[in-house]
């Protein structure tokens, strides 16, 4: 029965990304369109780079590219035309990697037919980038092995997905402990009613499938996954009367999550932390998610949770961690710095509601 409701719905999105949509101007709602707001400059280049075609046949919902990436290999999971990938490719370096996967073959093609334009652009010897043709959701019949990735990302796709659980275990699965799931997508405010979930036009356009938004927390525990940390969040607009009574009071943003994959340590516990600067692109202050911003050289104090990330993701070599009562050592660019004494409790839940201003429950 499953299988069949799977079989369908990613019949219907193959039509409606392959062959309905041609460009992002084709969209009907605001839902994969990006309004990411301060997109730090060497990001900013680096989609520059991407060619033309790429670009036009990009549907994401927010800016998925995360910090300190030389030489990640990361996974981007529905990669469409394969905006993301070019970007990422010139970030993570030539000794670093990134595979596209995607079930449109139409997208695919278009991502493929660029592969070389791009690493001539980059002045790479050597491919860094594959795009595959498959189903997210069976990531092994592929050949995507365990714990082979540093980060996984997704633009907008997830919420496409009727088995959003399979999608999250098996990303938990590919990931090598203290990397990180780093993705945009949809949620919305309540438990969609069937009308939402079965409307055709709706799900293409990301909005039926969404997940309410309190669930994302819930399945990344069953799975094993630290809290989500919420990133940014957008509301969503809707410029269609037929949809907007559809959708009547239900509504929804585009948010931006990291959710980490942490290996299972002892009790972790607060610390104090200081951001040496070392991340390119955020040498002076590294805006971790919508809790903490990491000034260079600034003495914070974090949760426990916030602590065990740092110390055991790609984010470790860039910070001085000491239990609480230690005293730090100072490092070049620290000295002169007194400790600001902040300490501001990671709650997603409050920061998603704040941070989506009305994503109230109905
Ligand atoms: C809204 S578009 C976003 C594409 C791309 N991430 C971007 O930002 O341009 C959704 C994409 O997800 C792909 N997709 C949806 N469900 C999928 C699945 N189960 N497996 C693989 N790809 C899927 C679609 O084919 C489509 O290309």
């Amino acid at each position: 029965m499953a299988a069949s409701r799977d079989a369908e719905t990613w019949k219907d999105v193959q039509t409606y990304y392959g062959q309905v949509l041609k460009k992002s101007g084709d969209l009907q709602t605001s839902a994969c369109v990006t309004t990411a707001r301060l997109v730090p400059r060497h990001i900013q280049e680096a989609l520059r780079n991407v060619h033309e075609e790429v670009t036009l046949r990009y549907y994401g919902c927010g800016l998925v590219i995360p910090e300190c990436l030389e030489n990640c290999w990361i996974l981007d999971l529905g990669s469409g035309s394969g905006r993301d990938c070019y970007a990422l490719s010139q970030l993570v370096g030539e000794t670093g990697h990134v595979t596209g996967i995607d079930m449109t073959e139409s997208q695919v093609e278009v991502a493929k037919k660029y592969i070389e334009y791009h690493m001539e652009k980059y002045g790479f010897q050597t491919p860094n980038v594959t795009f595959l043709h498959g189903y997210i959701e069976k990531l092994e019949e592929i050949g995507i092995k365990d714990e082979s990735y540093d980060i996984v990302i997704s633009n907008c796709v997830i919420n496409l997905v009727p088995d959003k659980q399979a999608v999250l275990q098996e990303v938990y699965r590919v990931l090598k402990h203290g990397g990180e799931l780093y993705f945009s997508d949809v949620y919305a405010s309540l438990e969609l009613p069937e009308e939402i979930r079965t409307h055709k036009i709706l799900w293409g356009e990301c909005l039926g499938g969404a997940l309410y938004w309190k669930d994302l927390a819930v399945l990344a525990q069953k799975i094993g996954f630290c809290p989500p940390r919420l990133v940014t969040a957008n509301l969503i607009t809707v410029q269609n009367k037929e949809l907007e009574r559809v959708i009547g009071d239900c509504r929804f943003v585009s948010a931006t999550f990291r959710l980490f994959k942490l290996p299972k340590t002892g009790p972790a516990e607060r610390c104090q932390v200081i951001y040496n600067g070392g991340i390119t692109g955020h040498e002076k202050e590294l805006i971790f998610d919508a809790n903490f911003t990491f000034k260079e050289g600034e003495i914070i104090e974090v949760d426990k949770e916030t602590a065990a990330i740092l110390k055991n993701s790609r984010f470790a070599q860039d910070f001085l961690i000491r239990p609480i009562g230690e005293t730090l050592p100072t490092c070049s660019g620290c000295s002169a710095l007194e400790s600001k004494e902040r300490y501001r409790e990671s709650e997603v839940e409050t920061q998603a509601e704040g941070e989506a201003g009305s994503m109230q429950e109905a």
